[in-house]
């Protein structure tokens, strides 16, 4: 059984995560950085017109959007808010209806079979008890349905990213686990089990060619993404441990540089679609 102490726990941490995205400029990213994997995630998860969709963890509507253009009934779910206003001007410039709805993705206010396809890009990724947000994905999507995941792998550069901030960063709260296993295909295998069939697996790159240097990308990215800002505010007193941060960031954005004149990177991610067993 939960108790009142857990429960208490686990709003205080999804307050911390909420006001974590809710910090830089999450559209930005959105919109800037990664807007080809929605796209790509709703191809895969083979979205149809009259299809019910839920995007878990869905921020601005990347995969929601997109999923709406293929004449599906939308609905953007997730747990920051904040990030409402842009998703619905990203969906009214493409001319298309999406329902923005606040909820936790280890506990989705929908029925039972309620959807027939469950997605998530880059976002139920960052729920922190993997198999209690897995549960949720499978409860809700109706049987026969379809589950879409995109994940960053722990091994490409976003995975990289968060295990050189980890030594940087609080240790993570008991029972959370790193958002990257989301990108390792046994791990997401596990937590779907045996409710799914037809699993595919698929190991993409996103390439990025945005930035001049590997400290432009750091500078940007400073600023923007939210979990970065978190950690960078954490040791804002003790400049030392700020230069070190910078010192290793900086060494990652260069190992996977292969630009030559301007910095090109490959973000490697997973995708993983399945059919819940009828
Ligand atoms: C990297 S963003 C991805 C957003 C969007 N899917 C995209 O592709 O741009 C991660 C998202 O996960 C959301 N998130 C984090 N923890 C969550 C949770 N427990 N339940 C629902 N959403 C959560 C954040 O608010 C944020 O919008």
């Amino acid at each position: 059984m939960t108790s009142t102490i857990d429960v208490v726990t686990d709003r205080a941490l999804k307050a911390r995560h909420r006001a974590m995205w809710g910090l830089g400029d999450y559209p930005a990213v959105a919109i800037d950085v990664i807007p080809e994997l929605g796209p790509e995630l709703v191809a895969a998860s083979r979205v149809r017109p009259g299809d019910r969709v839920l995007d878990v963890a869905a921020g601005t509507g990347n995969a929601a959007v997109p999923a709406a253009l293929t004449g599906a009934r939308v609905v953007a779910s997730d747990l920051t808010p904040e990030l409402f206003d842009a998703g619905r001007e990203f969906a009214a410039r493409h001319g298309v209806r999406v329902d923005f709805e606040e909820g936790d993705a280890e506990a989705l206010p929908y029925d039972d079979g309620e959807f027939d396809a469950v997605l998530s890009c880059v976002g139920v990724m960052f729920a922190p008890h993997h198999q209690q947000a897995a549960d949720e994905l499978i409860r809700v999507c109706r049987p026969g349905g379809t589950i879409g995941l995109l994940s960053w792998t722990p091994t490409g550069f976003v995975g990289e990213m968060f295990r050189t901030m980890k030594p940087y960063a609080p240790p993570p709260p008991p029972g959370a686990q790193p958002p990257p296993l989301w990108g390792d295909e046994e791990h997401v295998r596990m937590l779907l089990a045996d409710r799914v069939t037809d699993v595919v697996t698929r190991r993409q790159t996103l390439t990025t060619e945005l930035f001049a240097t590997p400290e432009a990308w750091l500078a940007y990215w400073k600023t923007v993404y939210g979990p970065a800002i978190a950690v960078y505010r954490g040791i804002a007193d003790d400049p030392e441990r700020v230069a070190a941060l910078d010192r290793d960031l900086i060494a990652l954005a260069m190992r996977f540089d292969h630009g030559t004149h301007s910095t090109v990177m490959d973000w490697e991610y997973l995708i993983v679609t399945a059919r819940k067993r009828s």
